[in-house]
Parts: structure tokens; sequence; C-alpha cells
């Protein structure tokens, strides 16, 4: 079975003032390629911080941690930028779009820089422009926001823009996708079908998902559990 992320001893610190925070303590984890995680936790447990690490986003403060087996903490920012952009799609616990760009522009720019990091020649760069906006089309369609393309972030509700983060997560066909409550904002049915899409996913591109939810029903559809409590794995 072949491992995706890998931590040993992975602990984060924090000092917001005099007092050291210890938000994670000696999390040792080994996740597979093209599984399903959930993880699951008490508010404060420590759950996006982890997401935060995993997506390299964070730094862990003690202890190492692996992507595809290299050590990432040797890695510089552009080398980070490119493995994110290559590698993972996240959706934010809060969605960070941006606010002056419409959705369809939100969900398209990564794609834009990733090719960009790919150093495509100039030619070419017209035709890919036109797949990326294709393909962000469909997934905005497949995430229910068709007729919502041309609205800023602040013209949609809570759901729909938590629904064009999850479009633009999925833009690049990440192997990782990392969620941290994705359907909080999301009424019941609209986030059985985003989960839906997230599990058909990891079939159809072999994704391995991690995602934070609180949710008890997608717990059935994954194939490990993660709990945290206190910044410790405890099962
Ligand atoms: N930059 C920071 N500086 C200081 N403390 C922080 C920082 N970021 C997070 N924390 C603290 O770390 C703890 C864990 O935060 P985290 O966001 O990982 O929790 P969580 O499990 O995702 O909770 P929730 O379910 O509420 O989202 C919290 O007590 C938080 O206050
Ligand atoms: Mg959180």
């Amino acid at each position: 079975m072949e491992i995706i992320l890998k931590t040993e001893n992975l602990c984060k610190n924090y000092f917001p003032g005099e007092e050291e925070l210890r938000i994670l303590r000696d999390v040792n984890l080994n996740i597979e390629k093209g599984k399903i995680y959930v993880v699951f936790g008490p508010s404060g447990a420590g759950k996006s911080t982890l997401l935060h690490i995993f997506g390299t986003i964070e730094k862990p403060s003690e202890g190492k941690f692996f992507f595809n087996g290299e050590e990432i903490s040797n890695f510089n920012r552009n080398q980070l930028a490119i493995l994110r952009s290559r590698e993972i799609g996240f959706v934010f616990q809060a969605h960070h779009l941006l606010p002056e760009f419409t959705a369809l522009e939100n969900v398209m720019i990564p794609a834009f820089i990733r090719t960009e990091n790919m150093e495509r020649q100039s030619r070419k760069k017209n035709e890919e422009k036109e797949g990326i906006k294709k393909r962000a089309l469909k997934i905005l369609e497949e995430v229910g926001l068709k007729n919502r393309i041309k609205h800023k972030p602040s013209q949609l509700s809570g759901g729909e823009q938590q629904r064009v983060a999850i479009a633009r997560a999925l833009i690049n066909n990440p192997s990782l996708i990392l969620a941290d409550e994705p359907t909080g904002n999301l009424d019941k049915e609209t986030g059985k079908k985003i989960f839906q899409l997230l599990l058909d996913l990891n079939k159809s591109i072999m994704a391995t998902l991690i995602i934070v939810t609180h949710n008890e029903e997608l717990a059935k559809h994954s194939d490990k559990e993660i709990h945290l409590e206190d910044g410790r794995i405890v099962g």
C-alpha cells in the first residue's frame, strides 16, 4: 500500500503570549493513497491545524512530515507552491474566495497558476485557457452553480460560496483533497450531493480524501477515521 502522507512525532506549538500552546502532540499517521479519511474531534482539538500542515500551509514545530516520501521541511517557498498547485486541493473552513473575482474566475485561478508554473509555450496558452474554462464550468455545474458563474462572492449565499471553494479545490485534479468541514454551511440535500461528488472523485481520479466533518453519515463511506482530542490522536 502506497503512503502519500506520513507524520513522525509531529507537534505544533504556538506562542500567542507568554505561554506556549501545544496544539498537536506526537501525531504519528500514515495516510494511504486513494483512501478516504474523516477527521473527528471537538472544537479546538487541532483538526484545522493538522489539515493546514498536511496542505503545507503550516510547518510542524517538531517532528517530521513527509509528502510522497519527501520530507517537506527542506522545501523552499517555490517548491512548496509547485507541490500545492500540482497535488493538493484545499477546501478551507473559511473559504478565502477572492472578492473582486467572479465564481468562474475564482475556480479558474489555481489552474492558471499551475500552467504558469509549468512554463508552457505561449502558443499553447490560449488553447489551455479554453480548456481550463470548460473544466471550471463543468465543475461549477456539478456543484449546482451553473447559473451563478458571473456572481462575485458578495453576491452569493454562504453555501454557494462554499461550493465555489469546493469547485476551486478540484480544478487541478489534485491527488490529495483536504476539506475542512466542506458542508458546514450547506443544507442536508446539498451536503449529500457535495459528499457524493467528493466520493466520485476518489473513485475516478483516485484522489486521497481527508475530510474534517461532524457528519456521522460520511464516516460510513470512509475507509478510516482519525479521532483528535486535545491535539492527540485518540483513535
Ligand atoms: N495562529 C494561532 N495562534 C495561536 N493559537 C492558535 C493559532 N491557530 C490555532 N490556534 C489554537 O489552536 C487550537 C486548535 O485550533 P484548530 O483550528 O486546529 O481547531 P479545530 O479542531 O479545527 O476546531 P474547530 O472544530 O472549532 O474548527 C485552538 O485552541 C486555537 O485557538
Ligand atoms: Mg477547524
